[in-house]
């Protein structure tokens, strides 16, 4: 089964077409990057597949649900069990802990402190590298370890499919190496695919294939070979 399938999607803002007959594949457990220009909605794309924006037509479907055409508070409950978003600017709780902000999507699902949830927490957190720092606020800690701490709350619920939006564009380059360190061990141990948005040929070189987006739609694929050089040779052939 797919982690997600987007078929013939569509989405204006006025009349600007900014996605048009989109469609992407992403295998269970696959890692792919999606780049593209300022401006040609990949930030869209993401909002549409996390269910906060609505299409104009199409259907995207993570694991056996499609989201298109769900309520708000249906798409919300979707997405805390099966779909796990990273964003450039963190947006951690500053109000709870490290702890509790990874553990927030189940807490808000009705799961409970459980022992369970507790060690999972615990788990992802020592993974990431925050042992220690559990009884921290965000706000206490750098901007790497606060996107680690967004890194594990995507993770918690074992989602279909974790979609990250620039989540290097906020650090520097050695926080942002870390970071794509973490989603390649990410990737091999845990079930979810990853699907990251970025303009960096190193990050997008951390996934497997690169998708490029274009006038609406993805116009080239391929294999990155885990090569920041390959990436932007690819960039520069699409884009010239
Ligand atoms: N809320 C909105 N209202 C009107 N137009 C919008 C809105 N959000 C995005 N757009 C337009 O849609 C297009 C795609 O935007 P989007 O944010 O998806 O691009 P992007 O590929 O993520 O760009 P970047 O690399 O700069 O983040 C842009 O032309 C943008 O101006
Ligand atoms: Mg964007």
């Amino acid at each position: 089964m797919e982690a997600l399938k987007a078929t013939g999607v569509c989405r204006k803002y006025g009349n600007q077409e900014v996605l048009k007959d989109f469609g992407l594949t992403l295998e269970a457990g696959e890692f792919v990057a999606l780049m593209g220009p300022s401006g040609s909605g990949k930030s869209t794309f993401l909002h549409l597949a996390a269910g906060l924006l609505s299409v104009d037509a199409g259907s995207i479907v993570i694991g056996e649900r499609d989201v298109v055409g769900m309520s708000d508070a249906a798409a919300a409950r979707f997405r805390r069990r099966h779909v796990g978003v990273v964003f450039q600017q963190f947006n951690l709780l500053n109000e709870k802990t490290v702890k509790e902000n990874v553990m927030m999507p189940l807490l808000l699902d009705g799961s409970g402190r459980t022992a369970e949830l507790q060690r999972r927490a615990e788990l992802l957190l020592r993974r990431l590298g925050l042992m220690g720092q559990e009884e921290k606020r965000p706000e206490q800690l750098s901007g790497g370890e606060q996107q680690r701490v967004a890194l594990a709350r995507a993770l918690i619920a074992e989602p279909e499919i974790v979609l990250a939006d620039e989540p290097t564009g906020n650090l520097d380059a050695k926080a942002a190496k870390e970071i794509c360190k973490l989603l390649k061990e990410l990737n091999a141990a845990e079930k979810s695919a990853i699907l990251v948005v970025t303009h960096d040929p190193v990050v997008a070189a951390c996934a497997k294939r690169v998708h490029f987006l274009k006038d609406g739609c993805i116009v080239a694929s391929h294999e990155t070979n885990g090569d920041p050089e390959n990436v932007s040779k690819l960039y520069l052939e699409t884009y010239r």
